[in-house]
């Protein structure tokens, strides 16, 4: 068993029999090809989407999960890959106790009756040329489930559940009759038709009306209340999380960077991530009108990403270097124009033709001069030899780097306890980093 199981903290190495799905170091990366020429010329290598990357965590029996964070950050590639409609890369997965990582054959399909997927789209997922009748039939066809009779049964049992009343009228439907609420209600019943223990909802609500999404929802709330089933939800919508799960965990470019009780999630983030996620749902949080917090810059590449904690390019409450007194919103202002600097990619307005060391500043909104005199002068230089493209440029960007180090880009940090069943990823959170951050 991988040791940092244990350090993770999510799912106990010996007991991942407590949860009804866990994955351990889950990975699953998409390899990108390189060019003939960027593997002869430029010696690079094969490179991969890390759309999941190392993630540690279980959902209890009867639970509703959810799973949270910006697009691209993995959610439905870490769905997908737990019920094994993607391979994983690495790491492994449980089911019930048992490792399913790598099962195949039956042992497969009997998982897959166990773990259904709803798609999020409720009009692509559906065939238009099959009755509502054959559509949620066809599963406990495929699976040979039941006499013909207890399928006939089954499908009308599951689309009263599904709350499309009267079933029978229902069933005769094609696709096209029906509205978007309840093609997406089809498609709950055909999941349910084979019993399933756990259910994935990728963005179950996302493409209905508003109008008609809260009516939606409250099948499922029913579903989780009626047949104690294990849920995954997917979605953007933490105000959506909020109102059908237990627990929610927030992800970012491929890691959970925190997990704990739906309600505490949302009144009391921890993680400086899920404190700008949350700020930016008004409804869900009255003051964030006023206290919004703006992230700078792009989600990064998942096929470059940042080294130590994965959020440090753009965290507000990044740490600055114990050396310096930097302010902290001075320091998020001085590293956010390191990288760049590093990178060869200083920004100044659009319409500055003949950039000075004072429009670079400006752009990074950092202060003139620094509180610190030495990281003044440090900086000063830098800037001022890359604008003038002087010979030193590569020496000064070197002492800049070597000096203006931050412990959030050192490796980790882990994912560590942080109050009853809330776990967070990161160094403000460490007790063993305290003395570091002092
Ligand atoms: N089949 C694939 N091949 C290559 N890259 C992929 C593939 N599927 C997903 N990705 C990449 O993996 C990363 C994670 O994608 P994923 O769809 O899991 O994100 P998501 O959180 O579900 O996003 P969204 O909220 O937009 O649905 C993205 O960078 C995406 O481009
Ligand atoms: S480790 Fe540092 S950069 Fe990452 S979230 Fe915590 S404070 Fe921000
Ligand atoms: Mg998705």
């Amino acid at each position: 068993m991988p040791e940092l199981a244990s350090e993770a903290g999510l799912v106990e190495p010996e007991q991942p029999s407590a949860y009804k799905v866990a994955t351990e170091h889950l990975q699953k990366h998409f390899p990108m090809k390189s060019g003939v020429i960027s593997r002869i010329f430029r010696g690079e290598s094969d490179k991969a989407v890390r759309a999941v990357d190392d993630v540690t965590f279980g959902i209890k029996e009867g639970e509703a999960f959810g799973l949270a964070g910006e697009s691209g950050c993995g959610k439905t590639t870490l769905g997908k890959t737990i019920i094994r409609l993607l391979d994983p890369t690495a790491g492994s997965i449980y089911f019930d106790g048992e490792e399913v990582t790598d099962i195949e054959g039956k042992q497969l399909k009997a998982y897959r009756r166990e773990a259904q997927i709803i798609h999020q789209d409720p009009y692509q997922s559906i065939n238009p040329r099959f009755r509502v009748y054959r559509w949620v039939r066809e599963p406990l066809d495929v699976h040979k489930i039941g006499t013909e009779e207890e399928r006939d049964a089954r499908v009308y049992e599951v689309l009263e559940m599904a709350g499309l009343e009267p079933a029978s009228e229902y069933a005769q439907e094609y696709p096209t009759e029906l509205s978007g609420g309840e093609r997406q209600r089809v498609g709950i019943a055909r999941a349910l038709a084979l019993g399933p223990s756990f259910l994935m909802a990728d963005e179950p609500a996302s493409m209905l009306d508003v109008s008609i999404r809260a009516s939606v929802l409250e099948v499922f709330k029913n579903l989780q209340h009626e047949l104690g089933m294990t849920s995954l939800y997917i979605s953007h919508d933490l105000s959506l999380l909020k109102h059908i799960c237990d627990r929610i965990g927030i992800m970012y470019l491929g890691q959970l960077v925190e997990v704990g009780p739906a309600a505490q999630i949302i009144n009391d983030p921890q993680h400086p991530y899920t404190q700008a996620l949350v700020s930016s749902v008004p409804r869900i949080d009255p003051t964030a009108d006023r206290n919004q917090i703006q992230l700078v810059g792009e989600v990064p590449d998942p096929v470059d990403v940042p080294q130590g904690c994965r959020f440090h390019p753009r965290c507000p409450k990044v740490v600055p270097p114990r050396e310096f007194s930097f302010e902290q919103a001075e320091w998020r202002a001085v590293a956010s124009l390191k990288y760049d600097l590093l990178k060869n990619e200083l920004q100044v307005a659009e319409d500055v033709e003949e950039p000075t060391p004072d429009d670079v500043r400006e752009f990074y909104e950092v202060p003139n001069p620094l509180t610190d005199e030495r990281a003044e002068k440090l900086l000063a230089q830098a800037i001022s030899d890359v604008i003038e493209d002087d010979d030193t440029a590569t020496d000064s960007l070197e002492r800049l780097e070597s000096a203006f180090q931050t412990i959030c880009a050192d490796p980790g940090p882990n994912m560590v306890d942080i109050g009853v069943d809330r776990r967070a990823m990161c160094v403000l959170h460490d007790e063993t980093l305290q003395g570091e951050l002092s």
